[in-house]
């Protein structure tokens, strides 16, 4: 009898192993947690006959420092267009960063084989070579704004996008709705003396930054592109120039501008001229130098008025319920 209760006992500890499982412990939770402590240094030293682990200040230490040294060397290289990845299976460990009261995690987001639609879009590519060099923009982020116009075809309004610098992502807007959606104006807002309205929400923005652009370099990029379909408001938005706009609905709005305050006056704006199914997209989210944009979105999020989507990409959409 006792013979074959030990033998039981031994059969259940195989299986609660093999399911990673040990005295009420998860191993995969564990390694999760990253709580690579002494339970499981005990584990598998006795499970497996290895060296018991190093003590977990230790690997967290030792983690901590890589992290804050790739963090260091990617920022120099950053600066010439590399970055340092990691070619191992896995992720890597979040980094967080606190920020007026709420805690973000970072990790490098990585997609491998990833499928690209823009590189056999021989109508897109071609905006994409006129616009690259206007655009502070990835041709990811670019490719979705345009893509997006054929989404919105029977949305009811124009396209409004606020923060247009030297004009690449609203002439790609522009040249989308060229093509999908002709009835739509596209209205591109801008003071052309750089970012307003930084506060204490936002992380690295001042104020005035990106004012090396002019009304008649986006006029040019437009005129490149053979599009009849744009005017500019220059001034801010909407303080200064949505008056120009009252009375229109929007379909699509586009929202560069970097700075929590800003961004909320727009959305405030905009939102009772938006229709269900009307799509609003911020560049930024989730950028650790725009957390202003980020606490804002995950704001409107919680208000339940919008669909909210995280693009993994630095796009926030959402589209209006
Ligand atoms: C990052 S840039 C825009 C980049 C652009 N979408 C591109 O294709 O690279 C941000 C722009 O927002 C503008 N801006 C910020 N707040 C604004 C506001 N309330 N009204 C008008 N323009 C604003 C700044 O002047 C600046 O040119």
């Amino acid at each position: 009898m006792a013979t074959t209760t030990a033998r039981r006992e031994g059969c259940l500890k195989r299986k609660r192993r093999a399911a990673g499982i040990i005295e009420g412990i998860s191993l995969r939770s564990l390694a999760a947690e990253r709580k690579t402590d002494s339970r499981l240094a005990d584990y598998n030293h006795s499970v497996h006959g290895r060296q018991p682990r190093k003590p977990r200040a230790t690997i967290t230490l030792a983690m901590e420092i890589r992290a804050s040294l790739s963090a260091f060397v990617n920022k120099q290289l950053s600066r010439f267009g590399y970055a340092l990845i990691q070619t191992a299976a896995g992720r890597r460990p979040p980094y967080f960063a606190s920020h007026q009261g709420k805690r973000y995690a970072y990790e490098p987001i990585l997609i491998p084989d990833g499928l690209a639609p823009w590189a056999t879009d021989d109508d897109f590519l071609a905006v994409w070579e006129k616009v690259q060099h206007n655009t502070l923009v990835d041709i990811y982020r670019c490719y979705e704004l345009y893509q997006t116009i054929r989404e919105i075809v029977p949305v009811p309004g124009d396209i409004v996008e606020v923060g247009v610098w030297r004009g690449g992502t609203g002439a790609a807007l522009a040249a989308a709705a060229a093509r999908w959606k002709p009835d739509a104006h596209v209205w591109l807002c801008d003071t052309f003396s750089g970012v307003v309205k930084a506060s204490q929400f936002d992380s690295a923005y001042r104020g005035g930054e990106h004012a090396d652009a002019s009304e008649a370099t986006v006029e040019g990029l437009l005129r490149a592109l053979g599009l009849v379909n744009a005017s500019i408001l220059k001034g801010v938005f909407p303080d200064d120039t949505a008056a120009a706009i009252e009375g229109r609905r929007i379909a699509l709005l586009h929202i560069d501008v970097d700075v929590y305050q800003s961004a909320a006056d727009v959305v405030s704006w905009a939102a009772p001229r938006m229709a269900g199914g009307a799509v609003m997209i911020f560049d930024d989210y989730g950028f650790s130098s725009c957390k202003g944009i980020t606490r804002l979105v995950d704001e409107l999020r919680s208000g339940g008025e919008w669909l909210w989507f995280y693009n993994l990409n630095g796009h926030a959409i959402l589209i209006k319920r």
